[in-house]
């Protein structure tokens, strides 16, 4: 395998990661917020969540056409997301949104660092490379541009007020930038 494919790999297997990751965490926010009564907050996130439906179908799908293996974290992920989501959500409306702003704003740091990275090597792909890497590249973008949303809609709703964001942001972002890291290893 050249070393491009194994980069392509490694972008499908982290994102498909990262994306089920969102999935799961909104799924935790969710349940708390059903479990408050809160409906106004959960109509908010529902509407987050749909769109990360959407994000990971699109790897789901890639990941078992081009048949490429999901992470092995996969389970350990899913758990620690939907705590994380629950939790976050169980404690206040605030703290579920510091949740989303510290995730996307990672997230849009790590699809920048792809598309640039998929960028560099346009130029050395025959015509059929160069397609599916342009569409791959065209759905990270679009993706992305949904994330920023996720993120606006959470500082709208005064994620910054909370008394312990700094903290609990740069917790979060920690954790988010660690499975990220073994994602793409493992
Ligand atoms: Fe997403
Ligand atoms: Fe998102």
């Amino acid at each position: 395998m050249t070393s491009f494919s194994k980069k392509l790999e490694e972008i499908i297997r982290v994102d498909h990661a990262g994306e089920m990751g969102a999935k799961v965490i909104y799924d935790g926010q969710m349940a708390a917020l059903k479990l408050k009564k809160d409906d106004e907050t959960l109509q908010l996130v529902k509407h987050m969540k749909e769109q990360e439906d959407v994000h990971f179908d699109y790897f789901n799908s890639e990941i078992k056409r081009q048949k490429i293996r999901p992470t092995v974290m996969q389970p350990i992920w899913k758990i620690g997301g939907f705590a994380l989501g629950f939790f976050t959500a169980l404690a206040s409306k605030k703290a579920a949104m510091t949740c989303t702003t510290a995730v996307e704003e990672v997230i849009d740091e790590h699809y920048q660092e792809q598309v640039a990275a998929l960028s560099k090597e346009e130029e050395f792909l025959d015509e059929n490379q160069r397609k599916a890497v342009g569409e791959l590249k065209e759905k990270i973008e679009k993706f992305r541009a949904e994330e920023l949303e996720h993120r606006d809609i959470a500082y709208e709703n005064k994620a910054a007020e909370l008394s312990c964001f700094m903290p609990l942001s740069a917790f979060i972002k920690g954790a988010t930038k660690f499975a990220i890291a073994v994602s793409k290893r493992v």
